[in-house]
């Protein structure tokens, strides 16, 4: 017995890159999977983003962009991961002798990329412990946002108030709580996962349920899924479906590819089961904030959304809409409390992924022990993300360049995967999409969002939000296909966790 066991320490240690660790069950990589998907894009990100691309009718390249690389990508991933036990940059690696070093590189550019996010990511997520903690005590309010962002240079100039200490205290929780997590290994990722994906639909479930009994909530609901279908003929709306689609599923961050390396068996059908599970889990957001929009629409005694006085995507969606309209409601503490905490898990879990991603890849090619390389990563990250907290401006900037460089890693590894994997299953679906629609929209993509960062495309036509506010038959049909895709990612989560 003895024996055995040192033999089999000797084994492992010998064993370069064999996977020691591994997720402990199926369903628990199903969820860690999920947890990195579902995550700040798909509650602050998505519903504006719909709304300003044409309402119901941004589901069209969105549900293009889903099938046709979405899917695809995230299903060769997988299969990439888990039959090469390795992390993106040896994975590529390994498709091919002759382009052994630009694929490597491209691996390491996709974690890079992923690290990137980290930077800021972190401090996102920071804001979302602050607005918690207000909520907590009660001082959940409007006015909060700018207060805190500014009161970052203070690191500078010296004049710390005590929102800055808050400000600091709450970016260095979200570190040392994501540092206490990744030490633990992979099994650490899928114990979190486990307890925080069920708690996040439950309170995303709830949050529904509450605001969609608001006044006006359905006015609000009818102005996200009624198309203004004019958005279509507008190139960026699809830049910024197919963007949406990457940044949300996490493809092209090498996290899919990390995660599948750690399973024991087969699972590849799994991707569809995260694939619907984010992508409904984005649309009922959309309901959520829709509602409130709608609920804010009847204060401000206006009908349409664009007539409100107040910001309805990205930061200011969450950190001044939501907390104006919440402040109106009654136990409006709870809700603010749920609410972040709610940004709060799909963030952290996130995030973990982004890391991994890296830290497995190193881990590789250093071989050295992953605790050292978390620690190194958790301090280069925090440090980092002092470059957001002291200037603000810049957060902004990086992102934009991560979405554009993100749909290029994209189009280089669709390229990979659908012409370098042999072992990639062959049915039509993959072989057509991965070798040929999803490169060549990508492409295009690509050719036209550069065109325009250069300045040779300047007006792609306006912003199409809807203007109807009447139940009509678009708008059911589009809620028809969100209820039809709801149910398909229930019924595939039900059969995967009776494997
Ligand atoms: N997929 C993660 C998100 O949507 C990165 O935020």
């Amino acid at each position: 017995m003895v024996v055995e066991k040192i033999l089999e320490k000797v084994r492992k240690k010998n064993n370069e890159g064999v996977v020691a660790e591994s997720w402990k069950t199926k369903l628990g990589f199903l969820l860690a999977a999920m947890g990195s998907a579902i995550g700040l894009g798909n509650i602050w990100r998505f519903p504006g983003l719909a709304y300003e691309n044409g309402g119901g009718a941004f589901l069209v390249p969105y549900f293009i962009a889903l099938f046709v690389v979405g899917i695809p990508l995230i299903l060769g991933e997988f299969y990439l991961g888990y039959t090469t036990k390795k992390a993106a940059p040896n994975a590529l690696a390994s498709l091919s002798e002759r382009f052994r070093t630009p694929l490597k590189v491209l691996g390491y550019l996709i974690v890079i990329n992923a690290f990137v996010i980290v930077s800021y990511y972190t401090v996102v997520i920071g804001w979302t412990v602050f607005y918690s903690v207000m909520s907590l005590f009660g001082r959940l309010s409007s006015d909060l946002f700018t207060p805190m962002i500014n009161s970052g240079a203070g690191l500078l100039t010296g004049n710390i108030t005590p929102t800055t200490i808050l400000y600091v205290l709450s970016f260095t929780f979200v570190w040392a709580l994501t540092y206490y997590i990744l030490v633990k290994g992979v099994k650490g990722i899928e114990r979190v996962c486990k307890i925080f994906i069920p708690l996040m639909w439950a309170i995303l479930l709830l949050l529904l349920l509450r605001f969609i009994t608001l006044d006006g909530s359905m006015n609000g609901i009818l102005q996200y899924l009624t198309p203004n279908f004019a958005a279509l003929t507008n190139p960026s709306v699809w830049i910024n479906a197919f963007g949406q689609v990457f940044f949300s599923l996490s493809l092209a961050f090498g996290i899919m590819i990390a995660y599948a390396k750690y399973l024991k068996k087969q699972t590849i059908s799994g991707s569809y089961v995260v694939a619907l599970g984010n992508s409904s889990f984005e649309l009922l957001a959309g309901f959520v904030v829709f509602a409130v929009l709608g609920f804010m629409t009847s204060i401000a005694g206006v009908t349409l959304i664009s007539e409100l006085d107040v910001p309805y995507s990205g930061a200011g969606l969450s950190f001044v809409t939501f907390p104006l309209a919440i402040q109106q409601m009654p136990f409006s503490y709870v809700f603010g409390v749920l609410f972040f905490i709610l940004l709060f898990m799909a963030g952290l879990t996130s995030l973990l992924s982004l890391i991994e991603a890296f830290a497995s890849s190193l881990k590789e090619d250093l071989n050295i022990d992953k605790k050292r390389i978390i620690t190194a990563l958790t301090l280069i990250g925090f440090v980092s993300g002092f470059v957001y907290i002291v200037n603000i401006q810049v957060l902004d900037k990086v992102d934009t360049f991560i979405n554009y460089s993100l749909v290029f890693l994209g189009l280089l590894e669709a390229l990979a995967i659908g012409y370098l994997f042999t072992k990639l299953p062959k049915n039509l679906y993959m072989t057509i999409t991965l070798k040929v629609l999803a490169p060549l929209l990508l492409f295009i993509i690509f050719t036209v969002n550069t065109a325009q960062k250069l300045g040779y495309l300047n007006d792609l036509g306006g912003r199409a939000v809807p203007q109807l506010t009447e139940l009509n038959l678009w708008a059911g049909l589009i809620f028809l296909i969100i209820v039809i895709e709801m149910i398909a990612f229930a019924y595939l989560l039900y059969r995967h966790s009776r494997d």
